[in-house]
């Protein structure tokens, strides 16, 4: 048996992808390992939304180098393919940077990986085709049991690429124009991944909510999806992400509270406060339209835990367009959030705008708002101390006995396991926040009698 290691960063599509690619490599015998060292073949699935990301991926081909030549004087051959967005984005020039790399392949083309894996050994081969078939009907399924090794959650990709075209972002470059899959083989997939075991089911996509995937009578909005994946038997949870505030539609808002197996957490970047700096980056909104958004999801589950990603430091923001982000954010309140300081993605027009903003003063406006936002992010979890919430058991905890999982709003819980296993949801007392955990008590059921 042949092994692959695959390392991913990233996006949630990514994590997604990168579980697709082990299971078309699985047919060609190759198995999954975590150790680089054991692998004949290693992929690197590649995030190129920030400089970081992508610089991060070099760093890592500097390492993969070295295991390489440590196993061919052993005389064992590795192939080394990088996948994902750098791949897209950087081609060819990632073979002329990074010698090691024997193969790259886009997002929409790892489909292809055997045969190009195959070609690899007489030739170096790029492909970033953003191909005529739909790369999903030819990616074969897991089986039940690799399904269920991956955990009790399972993201599955409805939607991928973006057309919105932030002035800031990569991806509708990347990951192309917005295409939503067909309502029967999304159904299809979660049913086998229910089957499986798994009992929670993220969907995900660039742009989530813009989904509108042919159905069986018709287009249908994700708010309809939802619906039907909520009848799967075995589904306890749904939850989406990542979503666009003009694409969050009246029948969505009201799915967060007509459904119960929705979860009560919404991800819904903002990226700035100020409205001339949401106009630079194209977003499409205002400050007071995410506003007005959030009172009417608020109004329909009055629980929701709100998330957020922040971008400080765009061109051209002051320290008024600044304080306007902080405003924003001290008026909404987040249990969640991610920020990260602008970083010029080439090729994008915010790029080339005058008035960039120096990296000190963009450090110190990330070190403010992220103090902010981590208040908020703990006073929501103290919010939920002394109230009993559901948990969905995920894995083993940090000590014999005890088991970790969810909550509603997606907490880490610790709980003492008793009797009830991996897979349960189990109505739980929290009793104390930690800084990155809730621990707390499973709740009896009321019995009939008792009621
Ligand atoms: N610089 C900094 N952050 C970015 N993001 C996307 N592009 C950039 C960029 N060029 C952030 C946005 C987005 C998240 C996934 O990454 O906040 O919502
Ligand atoms: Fe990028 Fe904007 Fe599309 Fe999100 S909505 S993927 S930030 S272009």
């Amino acid at each position: 048996m042949k092994q692959v290691f695959v390392k991913s960063y990233g996006c949630q599509m990514n994590v997604y992808d990168a579980g697709r690619m082990a299971d078309v490599l699985a047919p060609e015998g190759y198995a999954e390992t975590s150790a680089m060292e054991e692998a004949d073949l290693v992929v690197l699935n590649t995030c190129h939304i920030r400089e970081k990301a992508a610089e991060k991926v070099y760093s890592e081909l500097g390492r993969v180098r070295q295991v390489k030549h440590a196993r061919a004087a052993q005389g064992r051959d590795t192939k080394v393919v990088v996948a994902g967005c750098v791949a897209q984005a950087e081609g060819r020039e990632i073979l002329r940077r990074a010698p090691v790399v024997d193969v790259v392949v886009g997002p929409q083309s790892y489909h292809r990986l055997p045969e190009l894996i195959a070609r690899a050994a007489r030739e170096r081969v790029v492909d970033t085709d953003f191909p005529a078939e739909d790369k999903f009907d030819h990616l074969p399924q897991a089986s039940p049991e690799r399904t269920r090794t991956r955990g009790i959650g399972a993201f599955l990709t409805i939607q991928e690429g973006c057309d919105k075209f932030c002035s800031f972002c990569v991806v509708p470059y990347t990951r192309g124009a917005e295409v939503s899959r067909p309502v029967a083989k999304i159904l299809d997939e979660a049913r086998r991944l229910a089957a499986a075991g798994v009992r929670e089911v993220t969907v995900i996509g660039q742009n989530v909510n813009a989904y509108h995937g042919e159905g069986p009578d018709g287009v249908w909005p994700l708010s309809r999806l939802l619906a039907a994946l909520a009848e799967i038997p075995g589904v306890a949870r749904l939850r989406y992400t990542t979503s666009h505030p003009r694409d969050m539609s009246d029948d969505l808002i009201a799915a967060h509270r007509d459904l119960p197996a929705l979860m009560p957490y919404l991800h819904l970047p903002v990226q700035a406060g100020s409205d001339r700096v949401l106009a630079a980056m194209n977003r499409k909104h205002t400050g007071d339209l995410y506003r007005r958004l959030v009172e009417r999801v608020r109004a329909a589950r009055p629980d929701i835990a709100l998330s957020s990603d922040f971008i400080v430091g765009f061109p051209g923001e002051t320290e008024a367009d600044f304080e306007d982000t902080m405003r924003l954010v001290a008026e909404i309140g987040f249990a969640s959030a991610f920020s990260f300081k602008y970083s010029p993605r080439p090729g994008t027009p915010a790029a080339e705008l005058e008035g960039q903003v120096p990296e000190p003063v963009k450090v110190e406006r990330l070190a403010r708002l992220q103090e902010l936002l981590e208040t908020q992010r703990q006073a929501f979890n103290r919010g939920t101390v002394g109230r009993t919430v559901d948990v969905l058991l995920e894995k083993p905890g940090r000590h014999p006995g005890q088991l970790a999982g969810k909550s509603p709003y997606l907490q880490a819980v610790q709980i003492e396991g008793g009797a009830h296993r991996v897979g349960d949801v189990v109505p739980v007392r929290i009793a104390r926040a930690g800084s990155n955990s809730l621990f707390g008590e499973p709740v009896a059921a009321v019995s009939a009698a008792a009621a």
